[in-house]
Order: C-alpha cells, then sequence, then structure tokens
C-alpha cells in the first residue's frame, strides 16, 4: 500500500479502503477532531461542483485544517499562467491540494509536482475516487456488505467519471455487476476487460434494468457538457429515467444511489420512495473525506 496522493482506483488496495472505512466509521460517531490545526487544505476547482467542493471542505474544517479555495475567475490562470505553475505555487503554500479538472490526467500530472498529497476530485471523464470511497461505504454501511450484491450501473457509462472508478471498486471487493446505458453511451470496452482480468470477474452488460434481481441501483446523469452534440444529450435524456412505476417490482431491500447532481434521470416521486437513499449517500461524504484528509496527512496511508 503506497497512497501519497488519491488518483486513481487503479493505484489503491483493499488495505487502503479498509483503513477508509475503519476512520470514516469513527468519524460519523464523533465528527469533530481537531488534529491538524497547523495544516491547510486548498481546493482547487475547474469545473462545477456542490458535494464534492462542499464536503471535502467541511471535512478538512472538521479536522482542524484551514481551508483556501482558489477561484479560478480572479486567479492568474485568466491571464495564462500553466497549470504546472499554479500547482508548484499551491504547493509551496499548502500542504494538501484537492483538485478537479476537465482534463483527464491532469490529477496525476499534479500530484508529479506536487511533494504535498494530492486528491483528484475528478479529471474529466477518467476517475473520481473519492466518490467511489463513498459508495462503497455507503453501500457496506446499508447493505451490510459488498461482496455479492447485485449492483446496476445505469445512464451515461461512457463519460461519467464517476462509473470508471466505481467499476473498479465493485470488482474488488466481489460484487456482481450489470451495466445498463443508453445506445452509444456504453462503457469502454477495454476498461470492462481491465477490470475482468484484473479482478478474475464477470462484468454483464444488459439492455434493460432487471429489478427483481438489482439490490443496488447507481444511477447517474447523462454528462451533456461532454457531449459534442447537446441535442444528442437530450434525446437520450427523454428516454432514459428511474421511474416510480419501473421501481414498482423492487425487492424490498433494494437501494437507489446516485453521486448527484441528478437533473431528469430520476422521477421527483422516486425521491420519496424507501428506495431512494442518496441523500444519505452524500451525507457520507463527510466522513468519508474526513477519513481520506487524514490519512493522506498523517502518512499512514504509506
Ligand atoms: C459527479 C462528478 O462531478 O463527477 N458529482 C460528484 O462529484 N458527486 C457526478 C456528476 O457530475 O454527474
Amino acid at each position: 500500500m503506497v497512497n501519497l496522493d488519491l488518483i486513481s482506483f487503479r493505484d489503491i488496495d483493499k488495505e487502503f479502503i479498509n483503513k477508509v472505512f475503519e476512520k470514516a466509521t469513527i468519524f460519523e460517531h464523533s465528527s469533530d477532531a481537531m488534529k491538524y490545526t497547523d495544516k491547510i487544505v486548498f481546493t482547487l476547482f475547474f469545473e462545477p461542483s456542490t458535494r464534492t467542493r462542499l464536503s471535502f471542505q467541511t471535512a478538512a474544517k472538521r479536522l482542524g485544517c484551514k481551508v483556501v479555495d482558489f477561484n479560478e475567475k480572479v486567479s492568474s490562470t485568466k491571464k495564462g499562467e500553466s497549470l504546472k505553475d499554479t500547482i508548484k505555487i499551491i504547493d509551496s503554500y499548502g500542504d494538501l491540494l484537492i483538485l478537479r479538472s476537465e482534463y483527464e490526467g491532469a490529477a496525476r500530472f499534479a500530484a508529479d509536482i506536487s511533494k504535498n498529497p494530492v486528491v483528484n476530485a475528478g479529471d474529466g471523464s477518467n476517475q473520481h475516487p473519492s466518490q467511489t470511497l463513498i459508495d462503497l461505504y455507503t453501500i457496506k454501511r446499508l447493505k451490510g456488505r459488498i461482496k455479492d450484491q447485485n449492483v446496476f450501473l445505469f445512464g451515461d457509462l461512457k463519460h461519467a467519471r464517476t462509473m470508471h472508478s466505481l467499476i473498479y471498486g465493485l470488482a474488488m471487493f466481489g460484487a456482481n455487476i450489470y451495466l445498463v446505458s443508453p445506445y452509444g453511451l456504453e462503457m469502454d470496452a477495454n476498461l470492462i476487460k481491465e477490470v475482468e482480468h484484473k479482478f478474475n470477474v464477470k462484468i454483464n452488460i444488459m439492455k434493460k434494468l432487471d429489478m427483481s434481481l438489482c439490490d443496488v441501483l447507481y444511477v447517474c446523469r447523462i454528462q451533456k457538457e461532454r457531449f459534442q452534440d447537446p441535442y444528442e444529450a437530450k434525446k437520450v435524456q427523454d428516454e432514459f429515467k428511474i421511474t416510480k412505476k419501473l421501481i414498482s417490482n423492487a425487492k424490498k431491500d433494494m437501494i437507489i444511489l446516485h453521486p448527484l447532481p441528478k437533473i431528469d434521470e430520476v422521477e421527483r416521486e422516486v425521491d420519496e420512495s424507501k428506495y431512494a437513499k442518496y441523500f444519505e449517500q452524500a451525507a457520507f461524504g463527510i466522513p468519508v473525506r474526513m477519513a481520506i484528509i487524514d490519512l493522506l496527512l498523517s502518512k499512514e496511508g504509506n
């Protein structure tokens, strides 16, 4: 286990994840642990974010850190300063960097430059590892275990970085994985092969949801900002929806998760159903992100 940074699910192992879970369980019950009053955490978000940015900032503050939020609009990025120079400066000012970028590989690039730990808070369509840690923690907390759960990944599997990290995490913990996506938005076949080969699992590709089989329904929105033609996004968005009717024959303990934001892919009435657990999932973001920051700042993740 070598984890100075949190960049991709490709680099982390069960030992690190179990440490995150252990610490998150403690932080869930004692949410103030002012351990790092001498540390400064920088959040650097080049793409919009509500949960990831705010929950990382809240988690850092609950650990006693000071938080500085980089505002791109009033920064020298606007004058044309490179990401490399920006990262170098932040690295010399703070102790931990949390970065979101539209570019795949940006977090890895930043980690190579920084001597301090870097967290990938989403890099284009590539990876979103802290979200996956929250997702796995939520499944474990609400269903008791991840192994052997029938987990359906539903939505834009081509562009959603949350799904590209999650498929790794689910396979690592022995879940049964089913993929359902609109035509043209399937998960990259190479990624599927990579995960199947690495974890010796079979990933099931389905044309539609089978609610009689489903234990966890993980939904994501159509990532329209990553489409060449916005009209194409609108077309699939209207077709692909979780409705009350669709979940009427679900198993009684089925849960619906979503990284949020949700737009039109979940009917409003579904929020009121006993199956909807995405707000609870978002709340687990605080203890899980406290655990991540704690592991990286204490260097226990190494
Ligand atoms: C996701 C993201 O930014 O990838 N949001 C999040 O961090 N919870 C999901 C999305 O934008 O669809």
